[in-house]
């Protein structure tokens, strides 16, 4: 069986009194109509067709052209909308499942016994989901006959007062023989409203003494279309607390739950430690094994094995394993820490690689750099890498030693093994193994300065305390 999907989306969303179309309003960290489309492709979709409106333009941008769109010109109805998508779907498909972009909580697992339940029944031509619900929600309403089978749904602005108290609701999302439904949807007359109701479709089937099953969906959440800013909150908290779920369920220790705040694209190892008041946003992977948070914001990173981030924000980052940030470390694009590599309270690094086991503890900015394995970064030290026209590279080979408050004036060369004194500011390039001082540095090579150090020298070298940079 070929499946085709219709997604509906074509509807103003007036009611989240925004300037981006309601579908694109975000749910965990994609936007709502993403979840839906995610889901559709999980069931098995051969072709799925988008129904937007003429102002829908960004939606396509947005969501891209894996699927199919189809511009409904005037918002005639949910019938009208489904019809707008025969041309594109009519000769690829055999079955065709509609829902709307606006229930992002839908799960595959509901979808998939919509479509199982319709491919079990012989000629099936209408199988949809209903709910149960004191609260009608304004939902349509399914009417049935005496031998309880379903002959028609009327809209509650329709409904008499005996039909309002009908507590089975039309979910919307349904699965249609093809044939029969692009032959009958030209039928739908006109509602009072001016509307086509797609619903009328069930009525018609059954008088023609066609089957249309109902398969009930047990949890209403999953049906309730997001309309208003607070359907949206609340359809975000579910979500949530799905994801948290989820990692619970592979070995993530979650501190908790409810302040733990990770989008849907968010994967992380076992063993790992989320505590209160993190965000895990966008592409993010954690390794197995991390302490990350309290307070942590952590965007489109890759974070590795063993790793510690407390109280600090990473963007676009690559820490390998067992790097410590934080506390009040912010980590940015480009930023990548190897093993064992340290970046303590106020450290900042951004489109700079820092080697094995370097160690910057406090008050540092690391831009556009490259540094070697073992440095040590003392207290405030800062790449001064741009001169207010571009940006230049700084590079410290392996084991250099860079004391505090030190400036590095980009573009600069730092050899292996070198010293840099506390306050200097270094404006030329410091070959390998020598010490370079003062303002602007002078450098003196190794050979002098294991000679006669001066005192100095020595007193401008001294960095903050060894343990306390590793601490
Ligand atoms: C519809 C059903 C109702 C069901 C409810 C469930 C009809 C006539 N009624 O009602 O039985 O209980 O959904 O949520 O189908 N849309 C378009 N183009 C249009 C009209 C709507 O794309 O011309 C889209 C909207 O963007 C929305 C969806 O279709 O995502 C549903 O439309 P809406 O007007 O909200 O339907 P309801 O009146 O709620
Ligand atoms: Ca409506």
């Amino acid at each position: 069986m070929r499946l085709g999907v219709i997604v509906l989306a074509a509807g103003e969303g007036k009611r989240m009194k925004s300037q981006k179309p309601k579908v694109l309003h975000p749910v965990a960290g994609l936007p709502m109509i993403r979840h839906v489309l995610n889901t559709v492709a999980d069931v098995g979709a051969m072709a799925v067709a988008v129904v937007i409106s003429s102002t829908g333009n960004e939606v396509r941008e947005v969501i891209g052209e894996d699927v199919l769109y189809v511009v409904q010109e005037q918002q005639l109805g949910t019938g009208h909308a489904v019809s707008q998508a025969r041309g594109v779907l009519e000769r690829r498909t055999d079955e065709v499942m509609v829902l709307y972009g606006d229930m992002p909580l839908l799960t595959v697992e509901t979808l998939q016994g919509l479509v199982q339940r319709h491919r079990q029944v012989r000629e099936a031509t209408i199988t949809m989901l209903t709910v149960s619900s004191e609260d009608s929600m304004n939902f349509g309403r399914i009417l049935r006959d005496r031998r309880g089978r379903v002959v028609g749904i009327v809209e509650e602005a329709d409904a008499t007062e005996k039909q309002r108290r009908i507590t089975e609701l039309n979910c919307g999302v349904y699965c249609f023989e093809a044939d029969w439904l692009w032959s009958h949807l030209s039928r739908i007359p006109m509602s009072p409203s001016g509307e086509y109701y797609l619903t009328d479709l069930v009525g018609m089937a059954a008088s023609e003494g066609r089957s249309v099953e109902a398969v009930g969906v047990e949890d209403v959440t999953q049906v309730q279309g997001i309309n208003t800013r607070a359907h949206l909150a609340r359809a975000e908290a579910i979500m949530r607390r799905r994801i948290c779920g989820r990692l619970l369920n592979r070995g993530v220790t979650l501190i908790d739950p409810n302040t733990t705040y990770a989008d849907m694209t968010v994967e992380v190892g076992p063993d790992t430690v989320i505590r209160p008041n993190t965000c895990l946003w966008g592409n993010t992977r954690i390794g197995r094994g991390c302490i990350i948070g309290p307070n942590a914001i952590i965007r489109d990173a890759v974070i590795g094995d063993g790793c510690r981030v407390m109280a600090s924000v990473v963007e676009e980052a690559f820490l390998e394993d067992e790097v410590s940030v934080g506390p009040f470390g912010h980590l940015r694009k480009g930023a990548h820490l190897a093993k064992g590599v340290h970046v303590g309270n106020f450290g900042e690094v951004k489109n700079s690689r820092l080697g094995p086991g370097t160690k910057m503890g406090h008050f540092s900015y690391i831009g556009d750099a490259t540094i070697g394995r073992d440095v040590n970064i003392g207290a405030g030290t800062v790449t001064c890498n741009y001169d207010g026209v571009r940006k230049n590279p700084t590079t410290l080979g392996d084991d250099v030693f860079v004391g505090s408050g030190t400036m590095l004036v980009a573009p600069v060369e730092v050899g292996a093994r070198a010293v840099i004194g506390a306050g200097s500011v270094v404006t030329r390039d410091v070959p390998p193994g020598s010490v370079a001082y003062g303002v602007p540095a002078r450098i003196r090579l190794k050979s002098e300065s294991e000679a006669e150090p001066d005192e100095g020298a020595q007193a401008e070298m001294a960095s903050t305390d060894k343990d306390d940079v590793n601490a």
